[in-house]
């Protein structure tokens, strides 16, 4: 039984105001808010057992050693990994695409040809045309549609035996579009072509499984589903991240060290030098357990249903246009005609209300639709049909003093 209700209970955050007027908070695709269950797993870890991992004999490094490989294992059962030593903590999705386009950097050959969608966050994109100029491997793009949909027959001229890496987001930040990418890993596959997946903005409501998946790399966000900013995940197979080269030297990623030469330890450290975000990684574990004990499912009924009814509601609004109709998560972005996306968000913060408004991080989408920015309303399970009420009544009055 979903029960808002009690579930915005556990969102302490929801009950301030800003401005003086409730927060009614509508940017979730940048970062989700955080509740109380988590907020608690963070304290407790400062309160009680705060030390370094996997170094200490003492109690305290022991019971946080433990509490943040239980919480690698939650995540590895959460995504379906194989193997927890699959699972890399990270400091974010950027961190993790980093990693692979740095491994790849020294793997790749002149010649080779590397795909990215048009759909991509700066993220998933930056750090491929860095490894292809070390490289002098091509970068080729899936284009985008009207609806905001790649072009896939577009996407199977591209295909090729030179093709050895395909980069794709779930879910566009931008647009919400969600991408076919069963049928993205499956064709990359056929031509031998390894293929990372960007989830940051798919976790929120879709539970991936890697597996069933066969994807070979997934990176995501814990700050994206309920969890604290500054970690993420690095799935990788195995295979895979045995082939690739560790990203940053340092402590605890070593088997021996000389002046000579020092050797590697095995995954899942080789990836992890240095102190990581141990209370950042254990509360991940405890945002993986709320949002499970919800349910996928429920939380994407509810979001559907709050999408359904945002669209229909700001579509009423003259002159306003909705960017990106494809199947997609609850993401709305939007113009009026003739005003600044950014003029709409201060208005719209003004009256408690907060929105993303700009490029997104994903300017190559706003150039196809020539436009600089958009207003971006994301939307999460514990919102509410009032709360758009509120939205699109407080956009007809941004609409009515900047036309
Ligand atoms: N990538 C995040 C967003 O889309 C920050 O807002």
């Amino acid at each position: 039984m979903f029960d808002i209700n009690t579930i915005r209970e556990d969102f302490p955050i929801l009950k301030r105001k800003v401005h003086g007027k409730p927060l009614i908070y509508f940017d979730n695709g940048a970062t989700s808010q955080t509740p109380t269950q988590v907020i608690d797993t963070i304290v407790d870890y400062y309160t009680n057992y705060n030390a370094n991992i996997h170094r200490g004999v003492h109690t305290l490094s022991q019971e946080a050693t433990d509490k943040y490989e239980e919480a690698r294992i939650k995540i590895q059962k959460h995504f379906n990994a194989k193997h927890s030593y699959e699972i890399i903590l990270t400091a974010g999705t950027t961190e993790s695409v980093n990693i692979v386009a740095s491994g790849f950097s020294s793997i790749l050959k002149e010649g080779d040809e590397v795909i990215v969608s048009a759909l991509e966050h700066h993220s998933n994109i930056v750090p491929w045309q860095m490894m292809c100029e070390k490289t002098g491997a091509v970068l080729k793009v899936i284009p985008m549609d009207d609806q905001g949909a790649l072009q896939m027959d577009v996407f199977d001229q591209l295909l090729s035996n030179k093709t050895k890496l395909v980069f794709c987001n779930h879910v566009s930040n931008a647009l919400g579009t969600i991408n076919p990418i069963e049928t993205i890993i499956h064709k990359a596959h056929k031509f031998g072509a390894y293929v990372l997946i960007d989830g940051a903005q798919a976790c929120p409501h879709i539970k991936p499984d890697v597996q069933e998946l066969d994807v070979d790399f997934y990176v995501a966000s814990a700050h994206k589903m309920c969890g604290p900013t500054g970690v993420g995940i690095l799935y990788g197979k195995q295979e895979l991240l045995e082939l690739l080269p560790p990203y940053q030297g340092g402590g605890e990623m070593i088997e021996t060290v000389t002046f000579e030469k020092t050797t590697y330890a095995g995954l899942p450290h080789k990836f992890e030098a240095g102190t990581p975000n141990i209370c950042g990684g254990i509360a991940f574990g405890a945002a993986v357990d709320y949002m499970n004990a919800i349910g996928f499912d429920i939380i994407q009924q509810r979001e559907n249903e709050l999408l359904a009814y945002a669209t229909e509601a700001l579509s009423q609004i003259e002159g306003l246009k909705i960017y990106g109709t494809a199947h997609k998560t609850s993401v709305i972005s939007f113009n009026i005609e003739g005003i600044h996306p950014y003029d709409i968000g201060s208005i719209l913060d003004k009256l408690g209300i907060a929105v993303r408004t700009g490029h997104h991080c994903a300017q190559p989408i706003m150039d196809y639709f020539k436009i600089p920015g958009t207003v971006r309303a994301s939307l999460s399970f514990y919102n509410t049909t009032e709360e758009i009420d509120t939205l699109v009544a407080a956009v007809k009055k941004a609409k009515m003093m900047l036309s």
